[in-house]
């Protein structure tokens, strides 16, 4: 999400069995759309349509669009195209093309509890090279997640993404961050940033749960929202590449919710 526009709120904290199995049915929800719109998406269709195709399955299972519901988004979903890095409205006049960058971020509320997850891939064949940026996104959310308990500070986890963009040759995006979720789209903790924010001295907490996302960067280093005040591209024009999970922190490795998305590959 957007430094900045956030409100404060409590932290989710599984304390129930019936809290957990609601939140894995919303994160199967947001998951499974996810895949699905990623399989369905080809070349020659626009980014309403496959919007569209997103709206259904989450109607389908009951659960209602988090970006629309939170924030009036144009879209259920955000699809962003090459150079535009995230929050991307579905339009009619959007035609994917072969070898697109894609984003796909599906976020969804389901008997009040909510789930968020997202993903940048190639549309068929790889004509712009942009496979490599996107393993390394994918490569550096596994090792960032693989991380997280509860007692471990948020800054050390954006140290080691920006320590792993750098090592790739990537840049990370600063103004863009994971947070919490789960009684609402966004909640405490507001920052997981993607470097070592040493302003942020808050630790990962047993129980919580939060989505974690990269935002790895080819030239930019900042999202500026454009005149839509939606669209956001890089600061210095580039691609962004972004992967989102929503875990559950415990006092080892997390649980990981919306692991069915298939964003690994
Ligand atoms: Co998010
Ligand atoms: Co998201």
């Amino acid at each position: 999400m957007l430094k900045n526009k956030k409100q404060k709120s409590d932290t989710m904290s599984i304390s129930k069995e019936a809290e957990l199995v609601a939140m894995k049915r919303v994160s199967e929800a947001v998951a499974l759309t996810l895949r699905e719109m990623r399989n369905y998406a080809r070349p020659g269709m626009t980014t309403k349509q496959l919007d569209n195709y997103g709206a259904e399955i989450l109607a389908g299972l009951g659960a209602k669009s988090a970006p629309l519901l939170t924030y009036g988004f144009p879209g259920a979903t955000c699809i962003s195209v090459n150079n535009e890095v995230a929050h991307g409205i579905p339009s009619d006049k959007r035609i994917l093309q072969e070898g697109d960058l894609i984003n796909i971020d599906v976020s969804a509320e389901l008997d009040g509890y909510w789930s968020d997850n997202g993903g940048s891939f190639v549309l068929g064949i790889d004509k712009q090279n942009h496979e490599p940026l996107v393993e390394a996104s994918k490569k550096i959310l596994k090792k960032a997640i693989s991380q997280i308990k509860g007692g471990v500070r948020i800054a050390e986890i954006g140290r080691l993404i920006e320590t792993e963009a750098k090592k790739s040759g990537y840049k990370v995006i600063r103004n863009l961050t994971g947070h919490g979720v789960g009684r609402s789209l966004h909640e405490a903790p507001d920052e997981i940033a993607n470097y070592y924010d040493r302003f942020n001295t808050e630790r990962f907490r047993k129980n919580s749960v939060v989505a974690v996302e990269t935002f790895i960067a080819t030239h930019s280093t900042m999202a500026d929202t454009q005149a839509d005040g939606w669209t956001l591209l890089g600061n210095k024009g580039g691609y962004v590449a972004q992967h989102e999970h929503t875990i559950v922190v415990t006092a080892d490795k997390p649980v990981i919710l919306t692991e069915m998305n298939g964003i690994w590959g």
